[in-house]
């Protein structure tokens, strides 16, 4: 390799943890003689890719940077007036540098191990606390992935509560006119498929009956206007139904809080709250609702409960209502959802407080009023005179005034030929004005305007102006100055483990490496100030990027056709099963709506099934771990009239390639269905073979397993899919994708076109800079560094699932259900005890109760690998001592794991085995300690005496069992 060619490679040995000489070890211990030899016994040959990927060749770390930053530049950063749910905002630097850029927070997964996720836990619980206060219901989630779908959610909610399965008393929904149109087109795609229908209309006018089981209003609305729906939210009770408000959290610092005005739901979008517009997103919904619903709401619930010491201690709450568990009676579909951007968010409550944001609340709405009397005065007409941030001027030119805007590098939104719309945001400043001004003055005369500084917001109605307090609590009324902030959100950073500190072995969630350049042009203001509805030439750098990753992602799964619209891997489920709904439709075979879902399933798979109103039939597994061929083959000659398709992962979430994957999916074509792919294990796909040639029609990718993406504490994620040509027409529309790309443009699954675009960035550099080869390298690596760890632990432990040659896949499953027997140990004391070695455990009791699925990826080298090894060999020996009876089998360090500091250090020492080894067991955790900072989280307790918002102050120093 010449030294251009190296440097252009430079990054490969970068992502991918083992080098030249710790590979030829790990091949030793495996006992195969290459990574080729070592692939071929593990991916069957029937299904192998035999070309190399036709995707660029790898490029160095710095020239993507420049590339990227050269087709950062074809975005145009217009000023956008746009609104429409997405405002300019100012991200605090102290957040942005410390949050928004920092490894500590975004590269944490899903806080399932309480214990050592208390730091983002608590900040969640700012972001719950933020949005009970503002919206006045008691109860909130944390957090949902756009303001559309939370409000799908919120209909879904409430069709459920007052309906049976198996009996619909009440299917009609009521959707006022004036509700964002994304919004509209959301409830839409997801009303048809469960038998809802929307009755779209003006609430003021709206007859309702019984049949109607709920409503849905925005407050402001769609035009800006401030309703007051006090007296429609009664006629909806009166007939036995609920309401849901879309509406604003800025706005809600000066307007009554939805639930004063007898709401019993409220949804929309924190991304005003500090998070950067990023062409739609990722940015965290929020959804809160009177506490008649807090064990039927969807996503996660973070809540308070106590530790083995009755300390207090944060968790997810409700976490029996997954999917994992319920799985077709789920209440909701959400896993990976927005976490990271709904701390981002509750870290600018923190910052601003109540009165800082109440402040920049007020700004904007003297702005606005301030707009709106010079475009009064220049005899233009409002929609309406009672608004917060948003105005509609009528207007028959509209062209004159949007060229006039457009030479100013200004964008308005344009709602029809008549129609203006102006949205304000805290960008906005009174300089600011003139050029806005300008787009309705003539030609001759210099723009004027008058401030009154003084002045009421007379344009708030006096009935509607809030009165009661909020963020009264002392977190949002204490770190106010910066150094204050930044020690607050360092102290929080330091109660979690993330991949900064040791590696994430989390088998199906792919925690690899999100590289720093991946991460690096997500602040740049040319990807991260762009609008989602600007015009399609002002956003050109993402159009190149949206091209290129969707021509790449098909070219890797064999497949003809993308969309990067879902914001998650079961939104990518529910769109992928929603083209196969559509083409069954389209062929006239509506009745197809069976779905065959093998036992081993992730629980979204069947969750996504009844979202699109179809049925889940399981399928059996083998001993092996194998889907059971014959029960396949009599289940879809049984249902053969009605086949929708089947749902299958690949690898399997048992960690292998079943040699029969292509009988399987000939069987499920034979009798007339699609094949859908859950991407999740795609990481053992990549450059080896494709789903498009194991005989898939459509699959999901997760890109914040496989590309990169970070899980950032439980999201944000993309779950794009790819389909094969004949499923290519059913992809989702998009109101605002006018590029006629789709022929349905009203089948949309998110409220942005792109959805999450932003992040799409790092999955587009991960491929750029890996290449062709590297994307494959990476492959075989993930498969590499997991048959090595299974070799180093096997005749310790049992591992499930290998196939006919002794190999695993890209990640494998340890049994830890023997222990139960024999030492009276439990998955989860294997899981709290790695805590005490400096690890988060892998996946716990998925898919198979009481064991533990490692997946190690590409990224981590041999002595992390070795590390994490010996950590479990060395619980193992501490395992031995209680079957051997040298431990007590209630008083152990598995038992009593995590230690924390207080424990270990505290004057009485109790236990029979010594604080050295609660603390230290290997010598390596001398080198670097991660303290946990509250001992094991009780559950039950959380559950029971369900707290869902900050307490009072005296409670975090200790609380009561
Ligand atoms: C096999 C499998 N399918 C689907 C999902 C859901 O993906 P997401 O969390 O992005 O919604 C997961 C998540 O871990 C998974 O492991």
């Amino acid at each position: 390799m010449s030294l251009f060619e190296h440097q252009s490679n430079e990054f490969i040995p970068r992502h991918i943890g083992p080098n030249e000489q710790e590979t030829k070890q790990m091949l030793k211990t495996i006992g195969v003689s290459s990574v080729d030899e070592l692939v071929n016994q593990t991916v069957p040959s029937g299904i192998r890719m035999d070309h190399t990927l036709r995707i660029p060749a790898a490029m160095g770390e710095h020239e993507y940077l420049e590339h990227i930053k050269e087709i950062s530049l074809r975005n145009k950063t217009f000023t956008n007036y746009i609104g429409q749910g997405y405002y300019d905002t100012i991200v605090p630097s102290v957040i942005l540098r410390t949050v928004f850029e920092n490894p500590g927070w975004y590269t944490q997964y899903t806080p399932y191990q309480a214990e050592i996720s208390q730091g983002r836990l608590e900040s969640l619980l700012n972001f719950q606390t933020m949005v009970n206060d503002l919206t006045g219901l008691p109860i909130s989630n944390a957090s949902l992935l756009d303001e559309a779908t939370a409000a799908a959610e919120a209909m879904t909610m409430f069709f459920n509560s007052l309906n049976k399965q198996d009996h619909i008393e009440r299917h009609r929904f009521f959707v006022d006119k004036e509700i964002f149109p994304q919004t509209k087109d959301v409830l839409l795609t997801r009303a048809i498929p469960v038998g809802i229908e929307l009755v779209i209309g003006d609430h003021r006018e709206a007859s309702l009956d019984q049949t109607y089981f709920g409503a849905i209003v925005q407050y402001p609305n769609d035009k800006g206007v401030i309703a007051d729906y006090r007296s429609f939210i009664s006629k909806v009770h009166e007939c036995g139904g609920y309401v849901v408000m879309a509406t604003d959290l800025l706005a809600l610092t000066l307007l009554t809080p939805p639930g004063e005005l007898g709401a019993d739901c409220a949804v929309g979008s924190s991304q005003r709250f500090g998070v950067p517009l990023g062409y739609g997103g990722p940015h965290a919904a929020f959804f809160a609702a009177k506490d008649d619903f807090k064990r039927s709401m969807p996503g996660r619930i973070i809540g308070v409960s106590i530790d083995a010491q009755n300390n207090r201690a944060l968790r997810m709450a409700l976490q029996t209502r997954e999917q994992h568990i319920k799985r077709e009676k789920a209440t909701s579909n959400i896993c990976t959802a927005q976490a990271l951007l709904a701390n981002m968010a509750a870290m600018y409550a923190v910052y601003h407080g109540p009165d800082g944001l109440k402040q920049i609340a007020k700004r904007v709405a003297l702005l606005t009023q301030t707009v709106a009397d010079a475009i009064l005065e220049r005899d233009f007409e409002l929609v309406s005179d009672q608004f917060f941030d948003t105005i509609v001027v009528k207007t028959k030119d509209i062209a004159a005034i949007r060229a006039k805007a457009e030479r100013q590098h200004i964008n308005l939104r344009y709602i029809d030929d008549r129609h203006i719309g102006i949205s304000l945001d805290e960008t906005t400043t009174p300089d600011s004005l003139y050029d806005l001004i300008n787009c309705f003055e003539n030609d001759e005369d210099p723009v004027t305007f008058d401030i009154n500084y003084d002045d009421d917001l007379s344009h708030i109605p006096t009935s509607l102006t809030r009165t009661s307090a909020f963020l009264t609590h002392p977190v949002f009324n204490t770190h106010h100055s910066e150094s204050q902030m930044m020690r607050y959100i360092k102290m929080l950073e330091n109660k979690d483990l993330s991949l900064n500190t040791s590696m994430i072995s989390l088998g199906s969630c792919t925690m690899k490496l999100n590289a720093a350049s991946e991460m690096i042009p997500l602040s740049w203001v040319h990807w991260s100030r762009i609008h989602p509805f600007v015009p399609a030439d002002q956003a050109q750098g993402y159009h190149y990027v949206v091209k290129h990753l969707s021509d790449y992602l098909c070219e890797i799964t064999a497949f003809d056709a993308c969309s990067l619209q879902p914001n998650s891997g079961a939104q990518g489920e529910y769109a992928g099963l929603l083209t196969i709904r559509a083409y069954h439709e389209a062929n006239g075979d509506k009745h197809r709506d069976v779905m065959l879902i093998p036992i081993s399933a992730h629980g979204t798979n069947p969750a996504s099934a009844v979202m699109v109103g179809m049925k889940v039939v399981v399928v059996k597994a083998l001993e092996n771990g194998y889907i059971d061929v014959e029960d396949l083959k009599a289940k879809a000659a049984q249902h053969a009239a009605n086949l929708a398709g089947i749902m299958i992962t690949y690898p399997s979430t048992y960690g292998v390639y079943e040699e029969t994957v292509k009988e399987i999916t000939a069987i499920i074509h034979q009798h007339g269905g699609q094949v859908y792919m859950d991407g999740a294990n795609m990481n053992a796909q990549v450059g080896l073979t494709a789903p498009g040639l194991i005989g898939a029609d459509v699959c999901h990718l997760n890109l914040h397993k496989t590309f990169a993406i970070p899980h950032g504490g439980g999201g944000p994620g993309m779950g794009p899919i790819c389909v094969k040509k004949h499923l290519a027409p059913y992809l989702p529309g998009h109101v605002e994708l006018k590029d006629g790309a789709t022929k349905n443009q009203h089948t949309a699954v998110s409220a942005a076109p792109y959805g999450s675009a932003s992040i799409l960035l790092i999955s587009y550099g991960y491929i750029r800079m890996l290449g062709n080869e590297g994307v494959k390298r990476s492959t075989q690596f993930a498969i590499l560094n997991a048959n090595y760890m299974r070799a180093k632990l096997e005749g310790q432990y049992d591992i499930l699932y290998t196939n006919h040659n002794g190999q695993c896949a890209h990640e494998f499953i340890v049994d830890l259900r023997p222990f139960k027997k024999s030492a009276e140990i439990e998955a989860e004391d294997v899981a709290k005890r790695l805590i005490d070695y400096g690890f988060h455990a892998p996946t716990m009791s998925f898919p198979v109760p009481g064991t533990i699925m490692i997946e190690p990826t590409e990224s981590e080298d041999k002595a992390e690998l070795d590390r994490f090894c010996n950590a479990l060999l060395s619980i193992r020996e501490e395992i031995r001592a209680i079957e051997e009876g040298k431990s007590d089998k209630k008083d152990n360090p598995l038992k009593n794991a995590p230690h924390t500091q207080f424990v270990v250090t505290a004057d009485e020492w109790k236990h029979s085995y010594s604080r050295q080894q609660a603390a230290f067991p290997l010598h390596y955790v001398t080198l670097n300690k991660f303290w946990p900072s509250v001992a094991r989280v009780n559950n039950t307790y959380g559950d029971r005496n369900l707290i869902c918002s900050c307490e009072p102050i005296e409670s975090y120093m200790e609380a009561e069992a």
